[in-house]
């Protein structure tokens, strides 16, 4: 995820440029850059929070009245001066800045190398620029359609050309993409918040248009080049609301972004198939043939990710793994060796706790395999292996969207460490494939059904204790649900296996107090439907989640909060959607303060 902006107009474009890319730096903030165009294009970048590339501005001033921007969260290369957009080719005449991920990158990279192209940089987007320029024959959109057609992906890009110096042309395919209507200028945005102190008039591009900005409007086009009357979308939103794209927190906002990040998770690294790419892995397959276990390590809502994946590697590799809190990890004197992979989770790659535990690797003579959010963290560095998530930044300290993103990184993993073992044949890596290809849309469903989550939270909210039971996956997913309760409702709840309650817990089941079941594995449906009659003889109120498919629940549970059916091995990934949705109205409810809870912080640095 990163911020585009951009302008045509009578003013100066880089000042307002700035002021937008100021805005957009909650969508990433690694590095930032601008291109103003005055007959030549001059581009000026620069690592790091956007205060570097102002006082960069400051010494050497760059004018002219049309220009693109951008703020960068990595995904391709680390943070760096040259790694940073705006991107040009060599003849610095055409310029591109770009949100996404190009799937199809390295077979670009080689066909561009092998006709004698040189880079700049590691990026996808340095590519974008050398292949318009290859393109262009007079036309620049002409390019820019020849270009995307070549490039595979889920990205926005946005390209500039000293040929055609009043345009900016701008591609949506998926990555957001929204522009402004001023008085006689006009201006281009990831999102509406970067330029409602402007103008409240939009466009708001879809996917797979293209849009030609001049000083004068804008036109929306398909990508074919077929015109399309766009009508104009007032906003209303004040600028705070604006930034939380109109949702009243970040946290629903982020839940309601889980089905691109699962887009973006998974972009250009698993085909129909089932066969996995995975970038900055440098191990091969006879290291992973060699392997006799894998150990995860993580905290909080991490660990929770590192229970499914512990799960999904036993059953797909077929080895021993097992995931332990880093801080209990670092001082239980493990045994770990040269044949055992060590996987640490962490979203921000700075939890103190996570970051001593995954030292213990070299100690011992292991790998350590990172699963991060965030390129260039001092997780990603202690790495030999990355799996980047591509959750884009998190804002609400209550994660979601970056656990559901570990989540999927872990299928790909274990997908990409099968297929090495043979331990996943062809056809359930397909299966698996397909039900990770179908989840975005699952999700979606999920989120369409948030008034269930609504009415579950109304019969909770004055609670005192809420219990979470699942077995197997299903535990994992309750003990997330839990967490997600209680750090932002501050109502007490705890989790355990279904089967666990009987041997001391259910004292604590009477009258009225609420249990949530989750109860999607079959092979062990019947015994967690034991526990909920154990609760149920007791009084408790159960609220179970379920797949749609189920008719038998209902005869059991009071209220059932309802996901698509689909294997079971993914089903954790939807599970978590209502639970994520009942912690947050709960919270609400409750009048909390949801994106900041009490005595918490988004990035525990301190042991
Ligand atoms: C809960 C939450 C925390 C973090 C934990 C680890 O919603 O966000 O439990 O998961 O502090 O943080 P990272 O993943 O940054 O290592």
């Amino acid at each position: 995820m990163c911020g585009i902006m951009g302008y045509a107009g009578p003013q100066e474009a880089a000042p307002i440029i700035m002021d937008g890319l100021k805005r957009l730096e909650y969508r990433g903030y690694d590095s930032a850059g601008i291109a103003i165009g005055n007959g030549t294009i001059k581009v000026t970048k620069a690592e790091g929070k956007i205060v570097n590339l102002e006082a960069l501005l400051e010494g050497e001033p760059s004018n002219g009245k049309i220009g693109i921007g951008h703020t960068r969260w990595a995904t391709h290369g680390p943070p760096s001066d040259a790694n940073a957009h705006p991107h040009a080719d060599p003849s610095g005449e055409f310029v591109v800045v770009h949100n996404g991920i190009i799937e199809n990158f390295q077979a670009i990279r080689d066909e561009l190398a092998a006709h004698g192209s040189e880079f700049a940089s590691d990026t996808d987007t340095e590519l974008l620029a050398h292949l318009v320029a290859r393109e262009y024959d007079g036309d620049l959109a002409d390019a820019v359609r020849r270009t995307v057609a070549l490039s595979e992906g889920a990205y926005a890009m946005v390209v500039m050309s000293t040929r055609e110096p009043e345009k900016i042309v701008a591609v949506r395919k998926i990555s957001p993409l929204v522009i402004g209507l001023g008085d006689g200028e006009t201006f281009l945005a990831s999102d509406i918040p970067a330029v409602l102190h402007h103008t409240r008039d939009f466009l708001i591009i879809e996917d797979d248009e293209m849009v030609i900005v001049t000083a004068e409007g804008a036109s929306v086009e398909t990508i074919a080049g077929d015109p399309i009357d766009r009508a104009v979308t007032h906003i209303d939103w004040d600028a705070e609301q604006a930034e939380k794209g109109g949702y009243e927190h970040f946290m629903l906002k982020e839940i309601y972004e889980q089905p691109d990040v699962i887009t973006e998770t998974l972009g250009g690294r698993i085909s129909e198939e089932g066969t996995v790419w995975l970038e900055d892995i440098e191990f091969d397959d006879a290291y992973i043939a060699g392997l006799d276990r894998v150990w995860i390590t993580a905290c909080g809502t991490a660990y929770h990710a590192g229970l499914i994946g512990q799960e999904i590697f036993r059953r797909v590799l077929r080895i021993p793994a097992n995931v332990e809190y880093a801080h209990e990890l670092r001082y239980a004197d493990p045994i770990i060796g040269p044949s055992e992979l060590l996987i640490a989770i962490s979203q921000s790659g700075e939890t103190a706790d996570t970051l001593a535990a995954a030292r213990i690797a070299p100690e011992h003579g292991s790998r350590m395999l990172a699963i991060t959010n965030v390129v260039g963290s001092t997780l990603s560095r202690y790495a030999d292996d990355i799996l980047y998530t591509r959750a884009g930044p998190e804002i609400s300290v209550a994660s979601t969207k970056a656990y559901m993103a570990m989540l999927i990184a872990q299928y790909l993993l274990a997908l990409r460490l099968g297929a090495a073992r043979g331990t996943v044949d062809r056809a359930r890596a397909q299966a698996v494939a397909h039900g990770l290809h179908l989840m975005p849309a699952a999700i979606e469903e999920v989120l369409r059904r948030e008034d269930q989550a609504v009415v579950a939270a109304e019969r909770i909210v004055d609670a005192e204790d809420v219990y979470f039971i699942g077995r197997g996956l299903d535990y994992a997913i309750a003990m997330e649900g839990s967490l997600k309760l209680k750090e932002i409702s501050y109502l007490h709840s705890e989790a355990m296996p279904a089967g666990e309650l009987k041997h001391g817990t259910l004292a604590l089941i009477t009258e009225g107090v609420p249990v949530v079941a989750i109860i999607t594995q079959r092979a062990v449906y019947s015994k967690t439907i034991s526990a909920i009659q154990e609760v149920k003889a007791r009084g408790g109120k159960v609220i179970a989640v379920a797949y749609d498919t189920d008719t038998e629940i209902e005869r059991h549970a009071d209220m059932v909060l309802r996901i698509p059916e689909m294997n079971d091995l993914l089903a954790p990934v939807a599970a978590v959607v209502p639970l994520q949705l009942l912690a947050y109205h709960v919270a609400r409810l409750r009048g909390h303060d949801i994106d900041q809870p009490r005595n918490l912080a988004k990035s525990v640095t301190v042991e």
